[in-house]
């Protein structure tokens, strides 16, 4: 019998969601209707342009929905927190690998991958032993040499940066991991190790993932696909 303990629990429900660009009548986003289930894994494609970026900054919060719209992630309806409150409920519960990484040049690789632990006590506080302990064993498993760990991020290659850029998405263990485009710097081998390794790190903590991705190979590894423009109506504003 279903208990409550063993019901999936939704990680995201989006519904009547839109967004418009400032000055646009253009609908970038429109979707009626999406869930996605706690621990699934999912693979978000579809064109330049198709609006994959923007949608993955409404569901973290960095920018807000058009009135009427509703975004719940664990829960929480977004629209109801400031914009401090909001950046506070990312920090705490996403991991974000951003499509330009958003790395911070003066730091060296461990201090990023140590950031979101400062901004969130929930982050630090998850790590059962010593955070820097932690971040250096999540670079190793990212197939980053010691050597590289002290050194600034801006003296890496793109594909090393978007390895930094991962594991400060997973420091601490935050509930939803969403990467953008984040394996398209990488050869082959290491991007099937980067992957391997994002949904092992996932598979470990439970958490969530969404990943978008212009690579139809990577799709067969998920277990749940979408065209961006099948869930996504546009329009314009009427
Ligand atoms: N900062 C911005 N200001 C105004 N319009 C924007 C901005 N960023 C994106 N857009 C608009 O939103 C649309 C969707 O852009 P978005 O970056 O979400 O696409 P994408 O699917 O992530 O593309 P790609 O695969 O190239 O990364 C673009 O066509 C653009 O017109
Ligand atoms: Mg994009």
């Amino acid at each position: 019998m279903a208990t409550l303990a063993n019901i999936p629990m939704n990680i995201i429900e989006l519904h009547n969601l839109t967004y418009s660009w400032p000055k646009q009548r253009q609908l970038s986003i429109n979707i009626k209707h999406f869930s996605l289930q706690q621990g699934q894994k999912l693979f978000i494609k579809g064109r330049s342009g198709s609006g994959k970026s923007t949608l993955l900054n409404l569901l973290t919060g960095i920018i807000p929905a058009n009135p009427g719209s509703s975004i719940k992630v664990l829960g929480q309806q977004l629209s109801e927190l400031s914009s401090a409150s909001r950046d506070k409920f990312r920090a705490d519960h996403i991991g974000y690998i951003f499509q330009q990484f958003n790395l911070i040049p003066y730091l060296s690789v461990i201090e990023n991958v140590l950031l979101p632990c400062r901004f969130s006590s929930r982050r630090a506080d998850s790590i059962k032993t010593d955070s820097r302990l932690q971040a250096r064993k999540l670079l190793t498993n990212l197939k980053l040499s010691e050597k590289d760990i002290y050194t600034p991020v801006t003296s890496l290659s793109i594909g090393q940066q978007q390895r930094v850029a991962a594991a400060r998405a997973l420091i601490g263990s935050p509930e939803l991991i969403i990467a953008d485009e984040s394996s398209s710097a990488l050869d082959h081998d290491n991007r099937n190790a980067f992957i391997e390794l994002l949904m092992q790190e996932c598979h470990n903590s439970g958490a969530t993932l969404i990943f978008v991705s212009h690579d139809p190979s990577l799709e067969s590894l998920f277990d749940r696909s979408v065209q961006l423009q099948e869930i996504n109506l546009q329009g314009i504003i009427r």
